[in-house]
């Protein structure tokens, strides 16, 4: 280590010297270390590099030895993956499950529009004077929702509406601080891999979009209508999950690259199905939330007495207005119902089918427990949707409208894992480590 350190620093003083006003540097070195005037003319490479080296510390000599300049970025390969970088991505996957959680209470509550504003960064601070309390009031009651819903609200219901939304965005932002500090920490110390780094960026950009998504929901409540626009809410909440699945997805990679290959090529293509029916059953659960359909039709197994309500039958109710104008009739929400309730069912038949195929292979002992996994969290989302359908009376159920909204994150979460432990990381990116 020593002899290549003093090589080093021969090369480098041999290209500094010109640079460092030559002449000057020599004097003072003679000054300070009193060398012999011709020692240093005719051999001064040997001699400055022999006092080099004695004056900086072994350490910092031994640092100079990267094989990259330091400020170019260095990567791990996706095998090697710190313990540290897997937590992390656990504790976003985590975060990101209470925000639809706290989304959820937020949305049943009615609080989503008790905030008027979009101040990202002013916004983090809550009123804090009786005078500002009063402004951000005021500011609400000027909103459809206020005149046609709450009338006469007191401050103390105001407070209170006020907080679920405030803790909502409040989440939102502390998720980005957890995301981007060790975000920074991870890439400075070298400890991604080359191909985690644009996933995770692609994170980064999924959530601004998210959040601007957020705020036009909300804005869509602001005017008209005293609640958001269903479209809009599908939008959010299918978006949420686009996020949650991506992030679930990089960290299946992260804690297991590459998973035994699986060769049956029909399941692995059935997996991928019953991923894009789940995602469809949740935009459809978002309608069902945003026109309040279990309200129309709280009843089960039949819908107000019959299979196929007849609103649906009706030729004439198939227009576009009643899907622009939704809330003006119940055309849309026996329809979306209706649609919601049957991929229930159709999901059941294809997870029951898949895990029939399946438990007769050779599989590891996680897929097993995988597909165990997938059929517990189906069976108790469809009970938990169907326990909250028929206590949708007057008004639906808080509580248990964010049970079932929780069960769908879990459900979509056992459907990637055990997708992943069939396809394995064949989504990935052409980039090489
Ligand atoms: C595979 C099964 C299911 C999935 C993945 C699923 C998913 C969802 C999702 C994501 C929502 C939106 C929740 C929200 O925004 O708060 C929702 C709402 C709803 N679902 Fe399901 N659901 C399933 C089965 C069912 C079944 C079988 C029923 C009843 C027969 C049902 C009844 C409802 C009702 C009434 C709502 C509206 C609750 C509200 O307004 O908050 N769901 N569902």
């Amino acid at each position: 280590m020593k002899k290549k350190s003093t090589f080093f620093s021969y090369n480098v003083l041999h290209k500094l010297t010109p640079l460092m006003m030559r002449g000057e540097f020599l004097k003072f070195l003679k000054f300070k270390f009193n060398i012999n005037n011709s020692i240093v003319e005719n051999d001064r490479h040997k001699m400055l590099a022999r006092l080099f080296y004695e004056m900086i510390p072994r350490k910092r000599v031994v640092s100079f030895h990267y094989s990259k300049p330091p400020f170019m970025f260095r990567f791990v390969e996706d095998i090697k993956l710190s313990r540290a970088i897997q937590i992390w991505l656990v504790i976003g996957l985590v975060m990101i499950f209470l925000q639809v959680v706290i989304g959820g209470v937020t949305r049943l509550t009615g609080s989503g529009l008790s905030i008027t504003r979009w101040e990202i960064v002013t916004g983090t601070v809550p009123p804090w004077s009786n005078a500002a309390w009063q402004d951000a009031f005021d500011l609400y009651k000027a909103t459809p929702q206020y005149s046609r819903i709450n009338e006469g609200m007191s401050m103390q219901d105001f407070k209170f509406i006020f907080f679920w939304e405030y803790f909502h965005r409040l989440w939102a932002r502390l998720m980005f601080f957890v995301f981007i500090i060790p975000f920074g920490w991870f890439l400075a110390r070298g400890m991604f891999s080359r191909r985690l780094v644009p996933r995770l960026l692609v994170v980064v950009l999924l959530a601004g979009l998210e959040g601007f998504f957020g705020w036009i929901m909300v804005a869509s409540g602001l005017i008209q209508r005293p609640w958001v626009n269903a479209y809009n809410l599908t939008l959010h909440l299918t978006m949420a999950l686009v996020i949650f699945s991506y992030l679930l997805w990089i960290t299946f990679i992260a804690y297991n690259p590459s998973p035994p290959v699986f060769h049956n090529r029909m399941l692995k293509r059935f997996s991928l199905i019953m991923v894009l029916v789940a995602f469809f059953q949740i935009a459809l659960g978002a309608m069902m939330s945003g026109t309040k359909a279990g309200l129309f039709f709280p009843t089960w197994p039949d819908m107000h007495g019959s299979f196929l309500p007849a609103v649906l039958l009706d030729g004439g109710q198939w227009a576009i207005s009643s899907f622009t104008h939704y809330d003006t009739n119940s055309f849309m929400p026996a329809l979306i119902q209706f649609l919601h309730r049957n991929t229930a069912y159709l999901l059941t038949i294809m997870v029951l089918y898949f895990t029939w195929k399946i438990w007769k292979m050779p599989i590891s002992h996680g897929l097993r427990r995988g597909v165990l996994l997938l059929v517990c969290t189906l069976i108790m989302q469809v009970f938990l949707g169907i326990i909250t359908l028929v206590n949708c009376v007057s008004t639906i159920p808080v509580i248990l409208g964010v049970l079932h909204q929780a069960g769908a994150v879990l459900l979509l979460g056992s459907i990637l894992s055990v997708t992943y432990h069939l396809r394995g990381n064949t989504f990935s990116t052409s980039v090489k480590n």
